[in-house]
């Protein structure tokens, strides 16, 4: 199985950019703040006090997926892994459609599998179609009034609900129990789901999957609504590092994706990690990249070129995982994520022709999932297009990927690229876990700790004081 690649060969090192030993110079900072990060690890499973320069030490992500694997196979049925399998089968038995609640780092990483690894069109196909397994919708990820009475106006179909296409289940996710836009939609949601089950608490109960911290006012409710499967976010993970947490792996496994394999590709990504030099290393040269590329070029914008639909949640996964991690102490490059070629015809301009404050990494699936689809040939030439009758969607693609990166080598426009294989659970589990590792690595490297969000804090009070008076 493939391992992704990371190039920066493209331009990046071409007048203009890097020196093309700029990287091999930086390789002890790299090496010494991955030895942190792994010596982070240690810290945290030691159970020993966490010096104060370190808090919040959430490095429990780090060696989770290889964790998971192992009670797996220890434990089977009674592992972690195993039980959620068990709950999101019993959803997707019980439910043809599952609204997940959730903000931040407590939905991005499960939309990002979903348009991943699902049909383009998930929510639209029948259930034969989805083999079984419920739509989903996401929300609690904002206060929108009208954007939760459409979900509610498309969720309620019979009441009650006779048959499995008619019922509806809620997996609520907040780590802390406590984030206000999850509580509110949770409130919400709950009233229209009990109004679905009439006065049948059990069957309540059952369609209500959290997924919360240990302690705290989801947890509270939850106990007294007596939902039989009740996931914990472990300790030492933070929000928007818990992708292999139940946070990610429950909503993957109601959509029927294949989690093993997705913490399979996380693995691989850490073996990689720890073993391979500065030079071979995708996770240790894309930080050297951005770093020095900041530090000597003024490259303060990280744009990450998605290349395909598939990946724009993921995309705008990474841009809250970067700039809630880094962005602080007036530190912290601005990611920003484009889908093209839609954005070509939006932001390429200034890509192009803009402030050189910017390095593009391309991000790119080197096969696609279903077989390439040709443009064809037709007797309404007017279009001009029988010249390329032949020519698949891939190809043009292709043209459109070398043809820009072609134009910004013109320009000194520096671009890297980060190619997948396919993309599927193994991949995505590389990708996902390479972002998060590159994230801690970079906040070593550059003196801020990646863990905790505090500036998230102030609006959250305001917005308290305005609230409650
Ligand atoms: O990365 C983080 O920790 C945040 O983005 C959180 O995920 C987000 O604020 C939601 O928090 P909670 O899961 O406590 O509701």
């Amino acid at each position: 199985m493939a391992l992704l690649k990371y190039d920066p060969s493209a331009s990046v090192f071409s007048p203009g950019g890097l020196a093309s030993d700029s990287l091999s110079k930086l390789a002890p900072q790299l090496e010494s703040a991955r030895d942190e990060v792994l010596a982070d690890v240690e810290l945290f499973h030691s159970g020993g006090e966490t010096p104060p320069a370190k808090q919040p030490l959430d490095a429990g992500f780090i060696d989770l997926p290889e964790r998971l694997l192992a009670e797996l196979k220890e434990s089977g049925s009674a592992s972690q892994l195993a039980r959620i399998g068990a709950a999101a089968d019993r959803l997707a038995g019980a439910a043809d459609r599952v609204v997940v609640l959730g903000i931040g780092g407590s939905y991005m990483g499960a939309r990002a599998l979903l348009e991943a690894c699902c049909h383009p069109y998930y929510n639209e196909l029948s259930r034969s179609a989805r083999h079984g397994r419920p739509r989903m919708y996401f929300e609690g990820n904002n206060v929108d009034n009208d954007a939760s009475q459409g979900l509610v106006d498309l969720l309620h179909r019979e009441h009650p609900a006779t048959q499995v296409e008619d019922r509806w289940a809620i997996s609520v996710i907040s780590k802390s129990g406590g984030t206000i836009e999850t509580a509110v939609a949770f409130r919400i949601f709950l009233r229209e789901l009990e109004q679905a089950c009439g006065a049948d608490a059990e069957q309540l109960a059952q369609l209500i999957v959290p997924v919360t911290g240990p302690s705290g006012k989801l947890f509270e409710l939850s106990q007294r609504l007596g939902c039989p499967d009740v996931f914990e976010i472990p300790d030492g993970v933070g929000g928007r590092f818990s992708v292999f947490t139940a946070v990610g792996l429950l909503p993957a496994a109601i959509l029927g994706l294949d989690v093993e394999e997705l913490l399979a590709g996380a693995a691989v990504m850490n073996d990689h990690f720890r073993s391979a030099p500065v030079g071979e290393n995708a996770v240790l040269d894309y930080v050297g990249v951005g770093h020095l590329m900041e530090q000597d070029h003024g490259a303060v914008t990280r744009i990450l070129s998605t290349w395909g639909k598939g990946l724009e949640a993921a995309g705008l996964w990474y841009d809250q995982l970067l700039a809630e991690s880094l962005g602080k102490q007036e530190h912290g490059a601005l990611p920003l994520t484009v889908v093209n070629t839609r954005d070509l015809h939006s932001r390429g301009q200034q890509h192009q022709e803009g402030r050189r404050d910017k390095l593009i990494t391309n991000l790119i699936v080197e096969q696609w999932g279903r077989e390439p689809l040709s443009i064809g040939r037709s007797d309404r030439n007017e279009d001009q297009l029988n010249e390329l009758a032949d020519k698949t969607l891939p190809e043009v693609m292709n043209a459109a990927i070398a043809g820009t990166n072609k134009a910004y080598a013109e320009d000194r426009r520096p671009t890297a690229d980060l190619t997948l294989k396919r993309l599927d659970e193994y991949h995505m589990g590389q990708l996902l876990q390479m972002l998060m590792l590159a994230t801690v690595v970079e906040g070593r490297l550059i003196g801020i700790n990646p863990y905790g969000q505090p500036g998230v804090e102030a609006y959250k009070k305001h917005m308290n004081e305005f609230l409650r008076g």
